[in-house]
């Protein structure tokens, strides 16, 4: 950018236009001038604007959504899981991956789910205290707000404490993934006092109230990252987790640290992508997948000639997945490699267009299709602050296992790491040694909190969803360099192909009788998946038109609103479902 002097010389024009530009840049008007907030649940999305309100910049909204939905959405993230928080700071153009993964105790060991036979133990690694992982959530919001944020800590914490304090009105899906989880909850007698109703899953409507997470909040406010990793808190976590078979230490709490890592940015035709960098595998995946479909006139095919070249993009960079990604801190990973364009290239010169590629090996046993968990929300303040965050506590309420005294669900994050050569986790994918167990490591995850920016065009978006994240991501950045708005591309008919199994999955209604028979005409495995999945928040931010727009999938039960300019009043509310 260059800067140029005014000649004092000056008409009244030239002068008065000057002062409207000194006006704009002291005003913040180098960003949309109104803020947008798109998350999973109306109370997280109110939570983001109060802290607006009082002065809070967009990662101050992001500490308090993050907050907020750890206790109004329990079975999908919370302080005692993590997630990744993909940063644009406006004034100096950084942008930047604030790392929060969960990390594996100090004391876990490669074999940690495996029987005296070698067989993987998938219920150890699912339910309990020892699926859990050191949470990573509340260290990223005590780091956002003290090198991001322009409010107190205790002041983002504010919403999510009183929600905790006064309760709220559980919805349809707490309803039901209360029931999914029912067994593993009654397996915990702090988990099963909080969050069932008299030992039964709760009719929506049934009031949710967290005192004792009220206190652990409080806590985190006062102390900040010391309020949750060392003292009281931290004394109550490893307790509970010790006394219920878990292999936490205080030096486990006392290690954790927040990475700061450079995003995934690579170009999709005339569009840069930026997404989230390993330990997650969603940047990589997409790099992969969109430079292969760069060199296909997707526009002009027809829709199963479409669907089979994604389907074939998305089945290579999968497999690069399960074969080389895991924690960067701990493998040598091939990013050059997997990331250049030549390599993109001769992956797609490898796709048949008449014929799928079979996966190597047979499809192993497993579920691919968990999708109410994790969360995902996005944000963007007047001056042109964005958070695209992606945030879990894997599966539905995580471990189930909440330590006494504390009101934290902990995460079942372990089972993300690829637990024994072939063994699939609870998406059914498979991992090499790149993402075995190791102490202090972090699991490979799916999570891709992505920016778009096409021309004078700016998408924030992400979903939950475990393995189909990536998928999702990819079909909706698709439909972003093509034109689509906010609205379409959180209802977009969702698919998705990870490698392993082999199985083209489709949601119901997605692909009509003449695209299946196609599709299986040229050798996939087409199969529907029994219901619609995925709970996408998108932001849209065109500069040229200086229009801003959110939207919430109707899928889910969120809440996506866009500021009027000038205004704290709301306009354009997307509610989900
Ligand atoms: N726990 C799901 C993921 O990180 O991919």
């Amino acid at each position: 950018m260059t800067h140029r002097r005014p000649r004092l010389a000056c008409s009244f024009a030239g002068a008065l236009l000057l002062i409207l530009a000194c006006w704009s840049v002291a005003c913040g008007a180098a960003g949309p001038g109104r803020a947008a907030i798109a998350t999973a649940h109306p109370a997280a999305t109110a939570a983001g604007f109060a802290v607006l309100a009082q002065g809070g910049n967009a990662f101050d909204a992001a500490v308090a959504i993050s907050a907020a939905l750890a206790v109004v959405e329990p079975a999908g993230s919370g302080l005692g899981g993590g997630g990744f928080w993909l940063l644009h700071r406006a004034a100096d153009e950084r942008t930047v991956m604030v790392d929060g993964r969960e990390r594996a105790p100090l004391a876990a060991t490669a074999d940690l789910y495996l029987d005296e036979k070698g067989r993987f133990q998938a219920r150890r690694a699912q339910d309990g205290a020892l699926a859990a992982a050191i949470p990573g959530q509340p260290a990223a919001l005590a780091y956002l707000a003290t090198h991001y944020g322009r409010l107190p800590l205790a002041v983002a914490l504010d919403p999510a404490i009183r929600l905790a304090r006064e309760g709220f009105a559980v919805g349809r899906d707490y309803a039901v993934l209360a029931g999914y989880r029912l067994p593993a909850l009654l397996a915990s007698p702090a988990a099963r006092r909080t969050f069932l109703a008299a030992g039964l899953a709760p009719v929506p409507g049934w009031r949710l109230r967290q005192p004792d997470l009220v206190d652990t909040l409080q806590a985190l406010a006062a102390r900040g990252h010391d309020g949750f990793y060392r003292g009281p808190v931290a004394a109550r976590l490893v307790r509970g987790v010790r006394e219920a078979g878990g292999i936490w230490t205080a030096a486990d709490l006392a290690d954790y640290r927040v990475v700061e890592r450079a995003p995934i940015q690579f170009d999709y035709r005339d569009m840069r992508v930026i997404s989230a960098a390993p330990p997650s595998s969603g940047g990589v995946v997409l790099a992969e997948a969109l430079q292969i479909l760069a060199g296909v006139d997707l526009v002009a095919q027809a829709p199963a000639e479409r669907i089979h070249w994604t389907v074939e993009a998305m089945r290579r960079a999968y497999r690069d997945r399960a074969r080389e990604l895991g924690d960067p801190d701990f493998v040598d990973l091939p990013l050059a490699r997997l990331l250049d364009p030549d390599y993109a290239d001769a992956l797609r010169a490898d796709i048949d267009p008449d014929r799928a590629t079979p996966s190597a090996t047979p499809a192993p046993d497993g579920s691919a299709g968990l999708d109410r968990h994790t969360t995902h929300f996005s944000v963007i303040d007047a001056d042109g602050n964005r958070v695209a965050a992606t945030l879990s506590i894997n599966t539905p309420f995580g471990s189930a296992f909440m330590p006494p005294g504390t009101g934290v669900v902990l995460n079942n994050e372990m089972d993300d790491f690829a637990a024994a050569p072939g063994a699939p986790n609870a998406y059914g994918l498979v991992g090499s040694a790149a993402n075995a167990i190791a102490p202090g490591k972090r699991p490979l995850s799916s999570m891709s909190p992505t920016f778009l920016e096409q021309g004078d065009r700016i998408a924030i978006l992400g979903t939950p969803g475990g393995s189909r994240i990536i998928s999702m991501v990819l079909l909706a950045s698709l439909a972003f360099a093509e034109g689509a708005d906010t609205g379409t591309m959180v209802a977009l008919p969702r698919y998705h192909h990870q490698y392993l199994p082999d199985r083209l999955f489709h949601e119901p209604g997605a692909f009509d009788g003449a695209v299946i028979e196609a599709l299986a005409a040229k050798g996939h495995h087409v199969e529907a998946v029994s219901r619609r999945y995925g709970d996408m928040q998108v932001i849209v931010w065109d500069r040229r038109s200086d229009a801003l727009t959110a939207a919430s999938d109707p899928r889910g039960e969120g809440l996506a609103r866009v500021e009027l300019p000038h205004q704290t009043a709301s306009t354009s509310m997307t509610v989900g479902r």
